[in-house]
């Protein structure tokens, strides 16, 4: 039977399956677990290629603000008068440094994907929902009291991945007041959800076939896949979006 195109983006692999059609006469669970294999491939290669732009990050941008930041300090200096306008100007400038050096550092902290290595999964959603607020001025709450670690580590990077996207979204398309980032158990299965109160989009898509979800809904699509997870998205427009990952 022919596979049916896309249509919707509830459907967890559906891109996926249809980059894979030639996989389509194996038995169910072989299926799963090849297009699961397929996307840990996926998956590994962006986390190899985000530890790379994490390193090229600090190692060239964070060294040379380091050094703007030394040069304009010795500036600072040579400016005679704290009042005057060049002085103003200057304080100012070093200001701005400061909070780039700091956005920069944060950045390759979120991109590395050893952040899991040194923190444990509630530390790491903790730090990055605690400066996504400050930044955005969108509240968090996080009810992660159920959460019972260790979970496999596949599971824990991509219950951060998927949140740190899922945010990322909040901020730029949800207008957003809050997010609610829950985990509970049910019919023993772990159940991660992330319910924004924003303004919601039609997450069915549109009716042409050839329409697909953004790159961002995809990746989570295929980061949960990997880690053979269930991931719906629903929303609709002025209700808000809730993502859930079952696994
Ligand atoms: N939480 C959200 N609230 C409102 N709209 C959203 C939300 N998440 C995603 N969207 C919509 O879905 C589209 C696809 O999202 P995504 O795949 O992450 O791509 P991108 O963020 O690069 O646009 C967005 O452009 C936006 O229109
Ligand atoms: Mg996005």
């Amino acid at each position: 039977m022919p596979e049916s195109p896309a249509r919707s983006r509830l459907d967890p692999a559906s891109h996926l399956r249809r980059r894979a059609s030639d996989f389509a006469p194996l038995p169910d669970r072989e299926r799963l677990d090849l297009l699961a294999e397929r996307a840990r491939h996926a998956v590994a290669a962006r986390e190899e290629e985000r530890r790379r732009l994490a390193a090229e990050l600090h190692d060239v941008a964070g060294t040379n603000l380091a050094a703007i930041k030394l040069n304009l300090s010795a500036l600072a200096r040579a400016i005679p008068g704290a009042a005057t306008q060049e002085a103003l100007w200057m304080a100012d400038t070093q200001a701005l440094l400061t909070e780039t050096i700091a956005s920069i550092r944060e950045i390759c902290s979120a991109l590395r994907p050893t952040v899991l290595d040194h923190a444990t999964l509630l530390e790491a959603l903790q730090t990055h929902c605690t400066r996504f607020s400050r930044r955005t001025g969108i509240e968090v709450e996080l009810d992660l009291a159920q959460y019972d670690p260790p979970r496999p580590p596949e599971v824990e990077l991509m219950l951060l991945r998927v949140t740190q996207e899922a945010l990322w979204n909040c901020a730029k398309h949800a207008d957003a007041r809050r997010v609610r980032i829950a985990f509970e158990h049910v019919g023993g299965r772990g159940r991660f959800t992330i319910r924004d109160d924003g303004r919601g989009f039609d997450a069915h898509g549109s009716d042409d076939p050839d329409a697909m979800p953004g790159i961002g809904i995809l990746n989570m699509q295929e980061r949960a896949l990997s880690a053979e997870a269930l991931f719906l998205i629903e929303s609709s427009p002025g209700n808000g979006t809730l993502i859930t990952l079952d696994f």
